[in-house]
């Protein structure tokens, strides 16, 4: 998983991911990886970009001119800056809080515009988008690709598998959901939904009603096999509003 292997894998119509180096966030070892999507103007989308590297940046110059560099969440920017130095006519997307949490870090990201609760014009057509709202300490935008019908969700589930994972690791790793095959939105970020689920449980809906074939998650197995039922699982066992009971 050395970044001079980071390399664009095909997922899917007009869609790639790339799979980074493993990263330390708090002491724990994650692995990190980046969703492309060709837009039907040509241009590419990098959620959440791993980190640089020359031989994915040749690669991708081959698809397409780099156009969107998308940090889904508050904890997911660190490489934007890079990607913006070489590429300086892509535009940096804010997601909700980043701003703030990047600049407390000392990283200086010349963020161009936010990510809003719609898609934005630039992928309308190719790209539906909704902000999960209703936690104090995460919010993440959520995109779902139509022609590959292929969701992107960040830190909302994680699914690892546990050998990959230091050994002190493993104990909190299963405690917090977050373990393959059956990994789930890790236990603090749904704590922190308690007494807003109703907002979690409309934009799940939301999701299920986009009828994804495939889940990309950033840390961990993409989910390919029974995704409606690993998507409710994954949310916990919420039931998505309107079809509750
Ligand atoms: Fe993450």
């Amino acid at each position: 998983m050395a970044n001079e292997a980071a390399t664009l894998t095909p997922l899917g119509a007009e869609i790639w991911i790339a799979d980074g180096p493993v990263i330390d966030f708090y002491r724990i070892p994650f692995p990190t990886r980046m969703t492309v999507i060709r837009l039907a103007s040509g241009d590419l989308f990098l959620h959440s970009p791993i980190a640089f590297s020359a031989g994915l940046a040749a690669e991708l110059d081959a698809l397409g001119p780099v156009r969107h560099l998308v940090s889904p969440n508050w904890i997911h920017y660190a490489y934007i800056g890079d990607w913006a130095a070489r590429y300086p006519d892509a535009i940096c997307w804010a997601s909700p809080g980043v701003r703030d949490r990047a600049a407390s870090r000392g990283v200086e990201i010349a963020f161009d515009r936010d990510l809003g609760d719609d898609a934005a014009g630039d992928w309308a057509g190719d790209i539906d988008q909704l902000i999960v709202h209703g936690s104090k300490a995460h919010t993440e935008v959520v995109f779902f690709h139509r022609k590959s019908r292929t969701l992107v969700l960040t830190d909302l589930i994680e699914n690892m598998h546990a050998g990959d994972l230091p050994r002190w690791v493993r104990p909190l790793a299963r405690l917090g959901g977050i373990l393959a095959p059956n990994g789930k939105m890790p236990l603090d970020i749904w704590m922190s939904f308690a007494g807003n689920r109703d907002k979690l449980r409309a934009a799940l809906a939301r999701m299920l009603d986009w009828q994804p074939d495939i889940v990309v998650l950033a840390h961990g197995d993409i989910l390919r096999e029974n995704v409606p039922q690993r998507l409710r699982e994954g949310f916990r066992g919420l039931s998505p509003t309107g079809h509750s009971h």
